[in-house]
């Protein structure tokens, strides 16, 4: 194998990357970057690594899930909490439908910059950098607004800080206690039509773990507190780079600014950065695959980023539509399984499902997202294979941006609460309810 550095993905071609007007800005506050403490620590990583390899090997369950892009403003109790809670509440159907163990990953805490189709938007004749997410540059439409500005990398940085030290805080205090769901509740949804199918999962729970600490005399820290890690699109590779660390005792490079980095779609070439910097961290990584991605890719990517078929190292995130999954996924299983190794096949209902209004609102529907869920348990498990996971774009808030869902949101209602800048997200009561599908589809 070729050498590797931290730094090694600079000599590739890097897809994405936002083009700063001064090199010496950029160096400084990658610098200072780098000489900031790390995030999240090794053994987190490696907790993860090891839950990955249960999720692998069909013993446990994961659900990541979150914003498509998180922005500095709302780095706020009530954001941070709620979006807690979905995922706390979504992991509890999850628990009681699949009975296994689910591990929770936030897309948070450094979630900030956003690959783009257009380099450039054109508004009334003007033309603009396009908007690449918070840790980039700004939404206005101006040029200093749009122009891409290193100081917030170390922003995100801080942001990330701020949101993770508030989880930990919120966990180790009892927030995420399983005996206490109903910590979870969020006031505006005591009216929604899923209330009580929810309200006796979260019983069963209760009841079960009454029994395990009663019955069986079982007491432990698992049961008293569930974990979250983080996870992010590694987009802007000299962030990355500077969180990239060598840990005393431990072997390898570790990527401190997450526990569980990814590589988007646009980003995933051969030869490119991204794939680069990827194959010299320790860490456990998610590839998204789409449908355009031949067998050759995926057995050469495979050879590249999973070299030693090391248990949890790497999830397959397949992002294929529900139009496409039926065909596609059956192919990419084999073309796996073909390299001899494992992976962790995880399913992202959201990126291939992707539509615009009359109006070009970008949207989703719930049927399509629950359509390709239901096809990529069924095909997994007819080909004896088994997904071992699903990633989810998400918010804890009561925002109308997906159509469908229990309430059944039309074209009209996506103009009452749309508020994403980027992707359309499942709201509260869509995500609870996908949740509820997921159960009994891992129940089957
Ligand atoms: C995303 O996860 O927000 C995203 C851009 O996904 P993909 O790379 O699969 O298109
Ligand atoms: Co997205």
């Amino acid at each position: 194998m070729r050498e590797w550095a931290p730094q090694s993905w600079r000599s590739k071609p890097a897809a994405q990357q936002p083009a700063y007007p001064s090199a010496e800005e950029l160096d400084r506050a990658v610098d200072e970057l780098h000489r900031l403490p790390p995030l999240v620590t090794s053994w987190e990583i490696d907790a993860l690594k090891a839950q990955l390899a249960g999720c692998a090997a069909g013993t446990r369950f994961l659900l990541q899930g979150g914003d498509c892009a998180e922005r500095f403003a709302d780095c706020t109790s009530d954001v941070i909490t709620s979006k807690l809670k979905i995922l706390l509440q979504m992991s509890l159907v999850l628990v009681q439908g699949g009975e296994r163990p689910v591990t929770r990953v936030g897309r948070f805490a450094g979630q900030y910059a956003k690959p783009r189709s257009e380099d450039f938007e054109t508004r009334d004749g003007v033309t603009l950098p396009s908007f690449r997410g918070d840790s980039v540059n700004r939404s206005g439409f101006t040029l200093e607004e749009r122009t891409p500005d290193p100081h917030l990398l170390l922003r995100a940085y801080e942001r990330s800080a701020l949101t993770l030290n508030f989880i930990r805080a919120l966990i180790r205090s009892g927030f995420a206690d399983l005996h206490h769901p109903e910590n979870w509740d969020l006031a505006f949804a005591r009216h929604s039509p899923l209330a009580a199918e929810y309200a006796a999962i979260a019983k069963r729970v209760s009841g079960s773990l009454q029994f395990m600490e009663n019955i069986l005399g079982v007491q432990n820290g698992e049961m008293r507190w569930v974990d979250f890690f983080s996870s992010h699109e590694a987009l802007q590779l000299h962030y990355e780079e500077a969180q990239t660390r060598q840990v005393p005792s431990h072997t390898g490079w570790y990527n401190l600014s997450t526990h569980f980095p990814w590589i988007g779609m646009r980003t995933l070439q051969l030869d490119g950065a991204h794939v680069e910097y990827f194959r010299g961290i320790v860490n456990p990584i998610g590839i998204k695959v789409g449908p355009g991605f031949t067998k050759d890719l995926v057995a050469r990517l495979l050879d590249v980023l999973h070299p030693h078929n090391e248990p949890g190292r790497l999830t397959l995130i397949h992002r294929l539509g529900n139009k496409g999954v039926g065909d596609t996924l059956p192919k990419l299983i084999d073309t796996v399984r073909a390299t001899g190794k494992t992976v962790v096949w995880c399913c992202d209902p959201m990126h291939g499902n992707t539509i615009a209004t009359s109006d070009g609102t970008k949207t989703r529907h719930f049927d399509d997202i629950v359509g390709e869920l239901e096809q990529a348990f069924a095909i997994h498990r007819a080909t004896g294979s088994h997904l071992g996971g699903v990633h989810i774009e998400l918010t804890g808030e009561d925002v109308t941006e997906c159509l469908g869902g229990a309430r059944n949101l039309s074209d009209t209602d996506l103009k009452r609460a749309y508020r994403s800048e980027v992707d359309p997200r499942l709201n509260y009561e869509q995500a609870l309810e996908v949740a509820m599908r997921i159960g009994r589809l891992m129940a089957e």
